[in-house]
């Protein structure tokens, strides 16, 4: 019988599809990454593994994962996993995509109206008892509807935040080595060197997968290049910036300010980062939605269950 093994508590709904296909399916119980050394016991005779963008699947790891068939990831992301040792072992790997696509893009848009419209310093401002009455200069924002959006990575995301920011009547920019014609055509969006919609948009929004080209994208130069009142957003990977340079620029002045879901050493912050009014901070909440990570957990068990048939991953992510 195929030996499941499951890093983190998941929806029943993926766990249940396990069993009813007839795998045995170990879960770790803590809600907290497993310790490496515990993994590695615990995959050695396993057939499939179900892991968390908080688990690094490493070189190491998978060269003594014994018998290891599939690495199921519960993600669309997959930066997490040494994809090379994965293949040289022959061992699958798979990814979550499309199912977390439109709650990853209501978050991107979440955080642009909280930075824009100062959300969440209004919400703090109510509850610590300093509201004191309607008052004609009282936290001014930024305007959302009619500005420039830039959006880095017209994927399946990107293109989902795209059709959020034509519903606002923004203006649309997008960076990517291929064009999307449905953004072009549906929602009037404008392709753009990134330099150019980096200098140009009144907010940048990140969503490219994260690898040696992808990680700080956005650095010191870059943020120099943006508008001082543009506001940067990331939903993406936190390494996509360098959080270092973003905390200069944030001191400096030199953007608006940030939206970030996701951090360069996540889940520790940049030193500073936090004392920013400016920043709306979240923690790594993309595709938190009940019923989205419902579906991750199907995709994921999906996945596990052709590979256990003998049929090919249906989101293998190896070419
Ligand atoms: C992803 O899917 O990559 C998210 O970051 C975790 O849900």
């Amino acid at each position: 019988m195929w030996k499941v093994f499951i890093t983190r508590e998941i929806p029943a709904a993926g766990i249940d599809l396990l069993k009813k296909a007839g795998l045995q399916v170990e879960v770790y119980p803590h809600d907290q990454p497993i310790p490496e050394s515990l993994l590695l016991e615990k995959i050695r005779d396993c057939d499939a593994l179900l892991s968390m963008v908080t688990d690094p699947i490493s070189a190491a790891l998978i060269e003594r994962a014994g018998q290891l068939k599939i690495i199921a990831n519960y993600a669309v992301g997959y930066n997490n996993i040494d994809l090379q040792a994965a293949r040289q072992q022959g061992i699958v790997v798979t990814n979550t995509p499309d199912v977390l696509t439109e709650a990853t893009a209501d978050l991107a848009f979440a955080l642009i109206l909280a930075c824009a419209r100062r959300v969440v310093e209004g919400d703090q401002l109510v509850r610590q008892g300093n509201f004191t009455g309607w008052s004609p200069l009282m936290m001014l924002g930024a305007d959302v509807s009619g500005q420039a959006i830039g959006i880095i990575g017209a994927g399946r995301i990107g293109t989902a935040l795209a059709r959020r920011a034509y519903g606002f009547g923004m203006n649309i920019f997008y960076a990517d080595s291929v064009i999307n014609k449905l953004i072009e055509n549906e929602y009037r969006a404008q392709k753009k060197e990134l330099d150019e919609l980096v200098r140009t948009a009144d907010f940048i929004s990140l969503h490219v997968t994260l690898t040696e080209f992808t990680r700080h994208l956005i650095d010191e130069k870059r943020l120099q290049r943006m508008k001082d009142t543009a506001f940067l957003i990331n939903t993406s990977r936190g390494a996509v910036i360098d959080e270092q340079a973003l905390v200069r620029a944030l001191a400096n002045k030199t953007i608006a300010g940030a939206g970030l879901d996701v951090y360069e050493r996540e889940p520790l912050l940049a030193q500073g980062l936090a004392d920013f009014k400016n920043v709306v901070l979240l923690p790594h909440l993309g595709s938190a939605t009940l019923r989205t990570r419902e579906k991750m957990a199907e995709l994921a068990a999906q996945n596990i269950i052709a590979v256990a048939s003998g049929k090919p991953a249906p989101n293998a992510v190896q070419k």
